[in-house]
């Protein structure tokens, strides 16, 4: 039977590239967007048209309502859920250095990056306990957090301190979902070129090509990421939960 799997985020950016490559890989995919209309996404929606394992739910993470609307969907749609994909995740609307950072900015983010991961990660886990004590097949879940979580940005705080957290909710459920069976995983993307760092384009090509800030130089695309998760939605590490995974070209290295 094909394994079912929820991604958020999964309309653009990176979690567009996990979409299509767990679609090509034989799960049934739910993209989670906050858009109405699917036509907002071309791309997404061509793919969509195309594939039929490929389903969208609009809903908006930060929300209780909408968290259970997904929950509630898939399981009534496939009657179980294998893997989720948290993936969904803003960077602050306005770059502010954090001696002038705002209340909103930091709500803002912290409300959809951990907030929002948080309860949805909750709320799935206790889905996937309900299905092992079944006796059906126990879950996978992993998080896209980012070299954010142990890198210092002083002007976008809020969403380092979000990722640190994100970095956080992999070991607690990992910890507490493991006698379940349920393993957990963290995959840390470096600079991956998405409508998320188009903005800051210009500042990353001269990091990259010109100030040698990674070991391999190019930006990372989204189906750097897609590989990742694709090797942990496959059981490819079942020994291992709580596992970090970074795929940065090397960033993480110390270098002198
Ligand atoms: N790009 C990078 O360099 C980079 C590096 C490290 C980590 N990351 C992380 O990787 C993840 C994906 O980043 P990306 O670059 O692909 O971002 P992106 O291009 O901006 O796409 C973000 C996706 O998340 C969805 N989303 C945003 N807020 C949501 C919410 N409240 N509820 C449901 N869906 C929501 C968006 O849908 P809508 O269009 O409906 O808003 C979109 O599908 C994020 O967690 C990001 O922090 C990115």
């Amino acid at each position: 039977m094909a394994r079912v799997a929820i991604v958020t985020g999964g309309t653009r950016g990176i979690g567009f590239g996990i979409v299509r490559l767990l679609v090509k890989n034989s799960f049934i995919v739910y993209a989670v967007g906050t858009r109405e209309k699917e036509d907002d996404y071309p791309e997404f929606n061509a793919f969509k048209k195309n594939n039929n394992n490929c389903k969208y739910i609009c809903a908006n993470i930060q929300n209780a309502k909408d968290r259970q609307k997904i929950v509630d969907t898939v399981m009534r749609n496939e009657k179980s859920i294998d893997l989720l994909v948290n993936n969904a995740g803003v960077a602050p609307k306005e770059r502010n250095d954090i001696l002038k950072m705002t209340e909103e900015s930091m709500d803002f983010v912290l409300g959809v990056n951990l907030k929002g991961t948080f309860f949805l990660t909750q709320l799935v886990a206790n889905t996937m306990i309900e299905q092992v004590e079944k006796g059906k097949s126990s879950g996978i879940i992993v998080n896209i957090s980012s070299i954010s979580s142990d890198t210092s940005s002083v002007n976008r705080g809020e969403y380092c301190i979000s990722k640190a957290g994100v970095s956080m909710i992999t070991k607690l459920f990992a910890d507490r979902l493991a006698t379940y069976g349920i393993n957990v995983y963290e995959i840390r993307p470096g600079i991956i070129d998405t409508d998320m760092t188009s903005t800051v384009k210009e500042k990353y090509d001269e990091l990259i090509f010109n100030k040698g800030i990674l070991p391999l130089k190019r930006w990372g695309k989204p189906e750097d990421i897609a590989k990742a998760v694709l090797a942990f939605a496959l059981g490819l590490f079942p020994y291992s939960t709580g596992t970090v995974i970074d795929i940065d070209g090397g960033f993480h290295i110390k270098r002198l």
